[in-house]
C-alpha cells in the first residue's frame, strides 16, 4: 500500500484539506472524500466528459487526472457554479430553459464544458459549438437542443463580467 499523502486545494471557493492515497483520481477525491457527487464517472477512462470540472480555469477531465497533481489549484464543479445567494450561473439557466437534458448524468460535465468552451470563444457557430462539445457525450440524445442552450447563454454572457 502507498503512504497516504496530504494535500490542500481551493474547492468552490473552500480550501480544502485531504490526507489520501496518491493514487486517488481527482474526480473520486471529490466524490468519494468530498461527497461533491455532482461530478460523475461515466467511463473513468477519459472518454465521455461526465468528469468535467474546472481546474485553475480550465475544463479537465478529472478523471485522468490524479488529485495530487491539483494540488494547490483551484477546482469549481457543478456545485459551484450558481452564486452564493443560489442563483443559476447562465448555463445553468438556459440548459433548464432548453430541455438540455434527460437522464442528467451527463449534464454537470456538459455544463462545465459549456461554461468554458464559451469563456474559449468557441461558441461563435452551431457547428463550432458542436465540435467543441465533442468531448462530453450524452446517450440521451439532448445534443440538439445542448447546443441551443450554449447559444442562447453564450448571447447572453456576452458582455456580462460577472460569470468566471
Ligand atoms: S469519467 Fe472521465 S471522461 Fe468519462
Ligand atoms: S441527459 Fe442522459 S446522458 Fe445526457
Amino acid at each position: 500500500m502507498s503512504e497516504k499523502i496530504t494535500i490542500q486545494l481551493v474547492i468552490n471557493d473552500e480550501t480544502q484539506r485531504l490526507t489520501i492515497d496518491p493514487r486517488v483520481t481527482l474526480l473520486d477525491a471529490l466524490r468519494e472524500h468530498l461527497q461533491l457527487t455532482g461530478t460523475k464517472k461515466g467511463c473513468d477512462q477519459g472518454q465521455c466528459g461526465a468528469c468535467t470540472v474546472h481546474l485553475n480555469g480550465q475544463r479537465v477531465l478529472s478523471c485522468l487526472m490524479l488529485a495530487v497533481q491539483a494540488q494547490g489549484g483551484e477546482v469549481t464543479t457543478i456545485e459551484g457554479l450558481a452564486d452564493k445567494q443560489g442563483n443559476l450561473h447562465p448555463v445553468q439557466a438556459c440548459f433548464m430553459a432548453n430541455d438540455a437534458f434527460q437522464c442528467g448524468y451527463c449534464t454537470p460535465g456538459q455544463i462545465m464544458s459549456a461554461v468554458s468552451c464559451i469563456k474559449e470563444g468557441h461558441a461563435g457557430s452551431e457547428a463550432e459549438i458542436r465540435e467543441y462539445m465533442s468531448g462530453n457525450i450524452c446517450r440521451c440524445g439532448a445534443y440538439p437542443h445542448i447546443v441551443e442552450a450554449v447559444k442562447q447563454a453564450a448571447t447572453e454572457m456576452s458582455g456580462d463580467a460577472h460569470h468566471e
